[in-house]
């Protein structure tokens, strides 16, 4: 198949997700596991994106709400294997509705492997071009747990779970079970990867013939190799090396070990983009995250899902920041975290700020420590320096909030807004109990519970009067 024919509209690619991942002794279900704070799922999809663009499946089964919801508007059509009967029976629930929609060849992927690339990805499409079933191979000092491939003269022949490998057959042992020809079929290191190229028109021939008289007694996709081979069909193993990026994760030091390869991948390649890092064995970025050249980062820090940091920025120790903007000339002092929030130029926040969603601060305004955003806005020049909770608030142009200011925004069952106009000044230990607006100008005395609105320029004082009585 050439580059273009795979991109035509009757290949498309299936992702195997359904399975519960017992080895990682989760009650998540493995592929919501995350790599760089994106699901393995989410790897898997973004590599075949660039190639199939929306014709991407994925069978899911175990906790399949779950992972409904966690890529809930992320554009991936999912096929439901009630009961998870083996890689085989995921396949065989699939099939029939890759049918209906027309295709002609589906890309198999098991969705535990995040590390594949698109680059990958295309090269293996491209050998398997014209064959009726195509499995990429590893070769692994240590073969482990993988399913074996069996080879004759080269050719691949079939694949031999680990559990079914039995060693004293020399690779025979397939005879009976693959109706492999028992002449010199020999597994060694070599692996299967879990990347099948199929043609429908083949496999469906061979799908309701697949078994489960195995040592799992499951439905193994592996098993196609030997029946294809048995009916004189067209099999290709494309022999991959060692590429530690193929590998399956099915424990917890697996996909640390996966985390850690592309966290190091993700470093270097920003490294030699132009962005400074003090400590970048301690950086951590999602694959999607943009940072400018120019930027510095102090690690240990973390960066996740499709924030973008601008040129000119600097983030200390201890941030973790997700699906935020920061732009140009602002400096993010250590332990701040950032959740889809927009900081502009010229800004200061923390240490110790708080951005939750909605979050918006303009053109050098100040956040200090402990403070928190939640849907607020600080607009261009406005502080709020120390120990702060602004939710459902906007707060005008060169405003100060003072030290303890409170926006008091949910009465138990709703949440109402807090405006302050520009160049307010609010005085510390204020609680601004909204619906409330406090004008342009105007000035709150410290400690007032403010539940009126105040009038452009007026000085507001909402307190107990102070009393001095003679002690003695
Ligand atoms: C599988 C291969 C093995 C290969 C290895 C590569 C089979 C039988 N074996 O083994 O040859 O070396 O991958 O990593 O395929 N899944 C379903 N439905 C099910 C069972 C599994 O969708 O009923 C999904 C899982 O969620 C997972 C993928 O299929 O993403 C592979 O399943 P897993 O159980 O991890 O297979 P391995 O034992 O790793
Ligand atoms: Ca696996």
């Amino acid at each position: 198949m050439s580059n273009s024919s795979a991109l035509s509209s009757s290949c498309c690619a299936l992702i195997l997700a359904a399975g519960k991942g017992t080895r990682m002794h989760s009650k998540k279900p493995k592929v919501l596991h995350t790599i760089l704070g994106e699901p393995l799922l989410g790897h898997v999809a973004g590599a075949l994106r660039p190639l199939f663009g929306e014709a991407v499946w994925a069978v899911i089964g175990h906790e399949a709400d779950m992972v409904r919801a966690a890529f809930a508007g992320r554009d991936l059509r999912f096929v439901e294997q009630k009961e998870q009967l083996g890689t085989g029976h995921a396949l065989m629930v699939a099939l029939p509705e890759l049918k209906r929609a027309g295709m002609k060849k589906v890309l198999v992927v098991n969705g535990d492997t995040p590390l594949i690339t698109t680059d990958a990805l295309r090269d293996f499409m491209f050998y398997a071009e014209g064959a009726d079933v195509s499995v990429a191979t590893l070769t692994l000092e240590n073969p482990g747990a993988y399913g074996r491939i069996v080879r004759q003269n080269g050719e691949l022949r079939a694949i031999v779970e680990a559990k079914d490998f039995d060693v004293s057959f020399n690779g025979a042992a397939t005879a009976e079970i693959y109706t492999v020809p028992s002449t010199g079929g020999r597994a060694t290191g070599e692996i299967n990867a879990g990347i099948y190229m199929l043609n429908l028109d083949a496999v469906e021939i061979l799908v309701p013939k697949l078994g489960n008289e195995n040592k799992s007694g499951e439905y193994y996709i592996t098993d196609l190799v030997g029946m294809a081979v048995a009916e004189g069909m067209v099999v290709r193993g494309l022999s991959c090396g060692s590429d530690p990026n193929l590998l399956g994760i099915n424990n917890p030091a697996e996909l640390a070990a996966s985390e850690e390869l592309r966290r190091r991948a993700i470093v270097e390649e920003r490294l030699a983009a132009g962005v400074a890092m003090h400590g970048p064995g301690m950086v951590r970025m999602g694959p999607y995250v943009t940072v400018e050249p120019g930027a510095e980062l102090f690690g240990p820090c973390e960066l996740y899902g499709h924030t973008h940091i601008a040129s000119d920025v600097i983030i200390e120790s201890h941030c973790v920041i997700r699906d935020s903007r920061v732009e140009s000339g602002t400096v993010v002092h250590s332990f701040s975290h950032m959740d889809h929030a927009e900081v502009g130029p010229d800004c200061l926040v923390g240490p110790y700020a708080r951005l939750r969603p909605g979050a918006v601060m303009e053109r050098g305004a100040h956040m200090g420590n402990f403070v928190e955003m939640k849907k607020a806005r600080l607009c261009e020049g406005a502080k709020a320096n120390h120990l702060t909770y602004l939710g459902d608030a906007e707060v005008g142009a060169r405003a100060n909030i003072g030290a303890g200011t409170i926006t008091c925004n949910y009465d138990g069952v709703n949440k109402y807004k807090t405006i302050i106009g520009e160049h307010a000044f609010i005085g510390s230990n204020t609680a601004l109990v909204a619906p409330v607006t406090v004008g342009a100008e105007a000035l709150v005395g410290a400690g007032s519970v403010i539940t009126k609105d105040v009038p452009d320029g007026d000085l507001a004082v909402a307190r107990g009067k102070q009393m001095n009585v003679h002690r003695k």
